[in-house]
């Protein structure tokens, strides 16, 4: 029983004091209080909402989504209506039909996203010749997740004197190295919230950051739900158990 209660308070103070056992962090990311973390975290609906127009009006340019399809929308609080216009927006080529030729139509919501290239080949000259990655799983595929996300999207800062910066790159105290071939995308107000949420650059960063943990991972809901409900499980079924013993062995000396 010590023990269980000891795994228990060990579970419930890792998820409040946020001990984070994933190893290889960079020491100086500024960690952020999100609301899907810890051991009850839950997403933020409207700010997932918000940082799907950040990335569709800001980041889509260069960087695609393409493991999320248009109606997994509808789980962040998008109408099968609002779906179906979003995703109308964008051109796909589909095909071959009946004559054997690939042919463009507009998307449906079970495409996955449209990207913003035809191949990375086209990505990499339209940038440069750096490849912009594709985000649906970014928070999950660097160290320090969403925070190492918000902090890059807020590091960019004057270079110091003397540093020379490569053309086409771009100074970035959190990259690795500090030269990023990507532009600082955000700034104060490049996006206007319909629901009237002042669009800072600190906002619109917390924003699009929480839209790429949901794409990464639109389950975890489930999966902190799932593991709440093993644990009370697990407890009750050890409470049962110990009942069971006493009784069984009550009238052994
Ligand atoms: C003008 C094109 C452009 C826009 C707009 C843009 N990016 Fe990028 N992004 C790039 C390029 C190019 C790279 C590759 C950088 C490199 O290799 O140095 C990149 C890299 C990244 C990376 C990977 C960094 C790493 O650790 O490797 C992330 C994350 C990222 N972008 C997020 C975003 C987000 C979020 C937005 C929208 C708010 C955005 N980008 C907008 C061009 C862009």
């Amino acid at each position: 029983m010590r023990l269980l209660i000891k795994i228990c308070l060990i579970i419930c103070l890792s998820s409040f004091f946020k001990i984070n056992v994933s190893a290889g962090e960079k020491a100086d990311l500024i960690k952020q209080n999100w609301p899907f973390d810890g051991f009850f975290g839950r997403f933020d609906q409207s700010s997932i909402q918000r940082g799907f127009q950040v990335y569709r009006e800001v980041c889509a340019g260069c960087h695609g989504i393409k493991y999320i399809a248009y109606r997994d929308l509808a789980n962040v609080g998008f109408t099968t209506d609002e779906i179906k216009s979003i995703a109308s927006e964008y051109e796909i080529l589909d095909g071959p039909n009946d004559e054997g030729e690939m042919f463009d139509r507009l998307a449906k919501p079970s495409d996955k996203f449209v990207g913003p290239y035809l191949n990375d080949k086209e990505a990499r000259v339209a940038n440069n010749g750096a490849y912009p990655p594709d985000l649906s799983l970014i928070t999950k595929a660097r160290a320090g997740g969403a925070d190492y996300l918000y902090n890059l999207l807020n590091g960019y800062k004057d270079p110091p004197e003397n540093l020379e910066i490569s053309d086409g790159m771009y100074f970035n105290t959190i990259y690795p190295g500090n030269q990023i071939a990507m532009p600082m995308p955000i700034v104060d107000e490049i996006v206007e919230y319909e629901d009237e949420t002042p669009a800072t650059q600190d906002q619109i960063i917390r924003d699009v950051t929480s839209f790429l943990v949901w794409t990464a991972e639109p389950e975890l809901e489930e999966r902190k739900v799932l593991g709440i409900r093993v644990l009370i499980f697990l407890i009750i079924i050890t409470l049962m158990l110990l009942a069971v013993k006493r009784k069984v062995w009550k009238d052994v000396e």
